[in-house]
């Protein structure tokens, strides 16, 4: 059972500003809700008890959301505004703990995962990274915990990318062991195509033993100058077994303009509330052009 998962929140969002100027990238909306929330909603449906951000300058909002409102909460309740009431009071479940750890060197994506060490201790975690929305019939790191279950060990979601893409990603090698998923032989950061080992790249969902705490403490920077979590999952494979695991569903990079949109438009289309509307506008308007 996976019950910490880490959200490294630290990122400074410079693809967005000015939209991200005063506020963290992480709380940007999708339709309705922050991404960051969609991604606690998916640690916790996969089990996660303990949700642990690696926060940086600037991100008191995120604090903010996961936290109790109480003004809003009792004007709520007074104005008898239930079904809202409810909507604020799910942001975190009764049986989960928000911890938040301040990153004080924007050193990497490995740095920022060793920050929890000492919170994490001796057990398996979940890292996920909120600028990947990932949607699934059932959700993608729940269906990586039943394979970390079934085989003890760490575990990546990885996607096939286009060659022009490679330069985005951590590309993994490897050899399949069952459809969709691969015994890892092999992971680079962000190679050029002709370096990439294959067409799978990484995306933001890490179930990791935590062996990989050890490996980071030691590890040189890599790529762009930073302590790459890539660098040390690629030491830890040198000790156990680390698999990659084709997942069904989607991811939409939110950590880019158009993936945003996307997000938007395909998650807007399918809203309970507004999704019909927005649909029927949607065909209206794209008849224009
Ligand atoms: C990070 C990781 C990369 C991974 C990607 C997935 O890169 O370093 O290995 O493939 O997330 O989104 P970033 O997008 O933060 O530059």
């Amino acid at each position: 059972m996976i019950r910490k998962a880490i959200f490294p929140v630290a990122g400074l969002g410079t693809r967005f500003l000015p939209a991200t100027k005063a506020q963290p990238k992480e709380m940007l909306a999708v339709v309705d809700k922050p991404l960051i929330q969609y991604a606690a909603e998916e640690a916790v449906a996969a089990g996660a008890t303990e949700l642990i951000f690696i926060t940086g300058r600037n991100k008191r909002a995120i604090e903010d959301h996961f936290d109790t409102v109480f003004e809003l909460e009792s004007e709520l309740n007074a104005k008898g505004k239930t079904e809202l009431l409810e909507i604020i009071r799910s942001v975190v479940p009764s049986h989960v703990n928000c911890i938040f750890i301040r990153q004080h060197k924007a050193l990497g994506l490995g740095h920022a995962v060793l920050c929890a060490r000492s919170v994490v201790g001796d057990e398996p975690f979940a890292v996920l990274l909120a600028d990947d929305l990932m949607e699934g019939p059932e959700p993608i790191l729940s269906q990586m915990a039943k394979i970390h279950e079934f085989q003890q060990c760490s575990v990546l979601a990885v996607q096939a990318v286009a060659p022009e893409d490679t330069r985005s990603y951590g590309m993994v090698a490897g050899k399949e062991i069952e459809p969709g998923l691969l015994q890892m032989s092999g992971i680079v950061e962000k190679p050029a195509p002709e370096k990439a080992p294959s067409n799978l790249g990484v995306a933001g969902r890490y179930i990791l033993s935590p062996a990989i705490f050890e490996l980071l403490a030691n590890q040189k920077p890599g790529v762009g100058g930073e302590i790459q979590l890539t660098d040390g999952i690629a030491a830890l494979m040198k000790r156990e077994r680390v698999l990659a695991y084709q997942y069904e569903g989607q991811r939409f990079d939110c950590g880019s303009k158009l993936g945003f949109l996307k997000a938007n438009v395909e998650l807007g289309m399918r809203h309970p509330e507004v999704g019909a509307d927005f649909t029927t506008y949607l065909k209206t308007l794209c008849q224009g052009f």
